[in-house]
């Protein structure tokens, strides 16, 4: 079976059923994202799949046109939640909203769809609840139940959330971090959702949000897991057509801008707040429903993808020694999009021990340990790690005082020293004062 047999064409939106699309980006055939690979002599059978994203005129869904088969993507998943301060701090904030703006009592059952290792659980749990993982990855699922949340090695389905509800009753909460845009099939999870809910029950699903993703271009988050990129507005178009409602959502920061909705039963107690529509009146405003944003996307692509390859191959004509900080899936896309590769980056420097060893799908740039890096420190690091900017130049300062120097892509490829992230923050100390 070649690649391609495993990818199904999207034909019709999965939010609203048109077929009347906008092309926005193709970036070709692309290997997998999380598919890092063991060091070999060739990569000549590395599969590639179509990736290319186009827009939905009549809801403005942005979607991939391929969906590979999750059970290909999914079954023997490597992903696992980076253990960061940024994450872990973050997964206490959606506990507290979640309790806080709904009044969720303790002994309540919690179920979160795409559990992963079950960090996010264990939160609500030693908060004094119930709780569920639900998640394919079986390896990913045995993990989180060695470390004591109860997890299906699933797909979350219509047919899941019954046997659920039977078993253990109905959820006051469920939770979706990062997988709702992940997954083809939204009108059975909003199916399930509605069986598994209780009446003043909550769904939260988290998602980049496609309004921040276009502003900052941060076209590295495409990749063949993130089937879709939602704004509120679409949101809001899907949930109502399954009998359920937006009933309120908050802009985080993470994985470059996200937002996190909550959900509630079409006739159920909770109203409306009032953000929901601020924010779908802010997206008629930046333009999201006009063809035109999508081709300025489209052309800030190609000068971020220019851009950084020109600095990069500048650097090393210059001579200077540059690896990737992180070893994200996104950087795969980056790095893929813009053709660097081992003679750009001699390794990338990463935390996880599952992608230590490995080399980067498409690129093949070897993966190495925060401890080879130290001992190899590179002139220049490339943070492909971006969403943990702040975090990672904070761990990094001794290799920014001794010269060291990163490359970061927001707002535009370019490279800050010691000295420039110094000055910086003179300026911001002096606007704030
Ligand atoms: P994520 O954005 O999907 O969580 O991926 C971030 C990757 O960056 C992950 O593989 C871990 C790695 N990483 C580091 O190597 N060092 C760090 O300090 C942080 C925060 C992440
Ligand atoms: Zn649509």
């Amino acid at each position: 079976m070649s690649a391609s047999d495993s990818a199904r064409q999207v034909v019709e939106c999965r939010v609203c059923g048109a077929a009347d699309w906008q092309e926005v980006v193709s970036f070709g055939p692309v290997p997998l994202a999380n598919s890092y690979l063991d060091p070999a002599d060739s990569y000549d059978d590395e599969p590639r799949y179509p990736l290319d994203v186009v827009s939905c005129r009549s809801c403005r869904l942005m979607t991939l046109t391929h969906v590979v088969d999750p059970e290909v993507l999914y079954r023997d998943y490597s992903y696992v939640t980076s253990d960061s301060e940024t994450m872990d701090r973050h997964m206490r904030l959606v506990a507290k909203l979640c309790r806080e703006r709904f009044d969720v009592p303790e002994g309540s059952f919690v179920v979160e769809l795409g559990s992963n290792t079950g960090e996010q659980l264990m939160i609500f749990r030693d908060a004094g609840m119930r709780t569920l993982g639900i998640d394919p990855a079986r390896s990913i699922a045995a993990v989180a139940e060695e470390q004591g949340i109860e997890t299906l090695p699933e797909f979350f389905s219509a047919s899941t959330a019954k046997s659920v509800a039977e078993s253990h009753g109905q959820a006051r909460v469920i939770l979706g971090r990062h997988v709702f845009a992940h997954i083809d099939h939204v009108a059975g999870i909003a199916v399930g959702v509605r069986n598994l809910l209780e009446p003043e029950g909550v769904f939260a699903i988290e998602v980049p949000y496609a309004l921040d993703m276009l502003e900052r271009t941060e076209f590295d988050t495409i990749y063949h897991e993130h089937l879709s990129y939602y704004a509120v507005g679409t949101l809001a178009t899907l949930f109502e057509r399954h009998g359920l409602r937006v009933i309120d959502v908050e802009r985080i920061s993470v994985h470059g801008g996200s937002i996190l909705v909550f959900v509630g039963h079409g006739d159920g107690p909770w109203q409306q707040r009032p953000a929901v529509k601020e924010l779908i009146a802010l997206e008629e405003r930046a333009g999201l429903h006009d063809d035109a944003t999508y081709r300025e996307f489209a052309a800030k692509v190609r000068n971020v993808t220019e851009s950084l390859t020109a600095l990069v191959r500048g650097l090393r004509a210059d001579g200077k020694r540059i690896a990737g900080y992180g070893a994200p899936a996104k950087g795969n896309t980056l790095l893929t999009v813009c053709g660097l590769g081992p003679d750009d980056l001699e390794f990338c420097s990463d935390t996880t021990d599952l992608k230590q060893g490995k080399v980067l799908p498409g690129s093949h740039v070897p993966v190495r340990t925060p401890e080879y890096a130290r001992e190899h420190a590179p002139d220049h690091y490339l943070l492909l790690a971006w969403n943990y900017t702040e975090e990672i130049l904070r761990k990094e300062r001794a290799f920014l005082e001794s010269g060291g120097k990163f490359i970061v892509l927001h707002p535009e490829p370019s490279v800050v020293s010691a000295e420039s992230l110094a000055a910086a923050e003179s300026v911001a100390a002096a606007r704030r004062s």
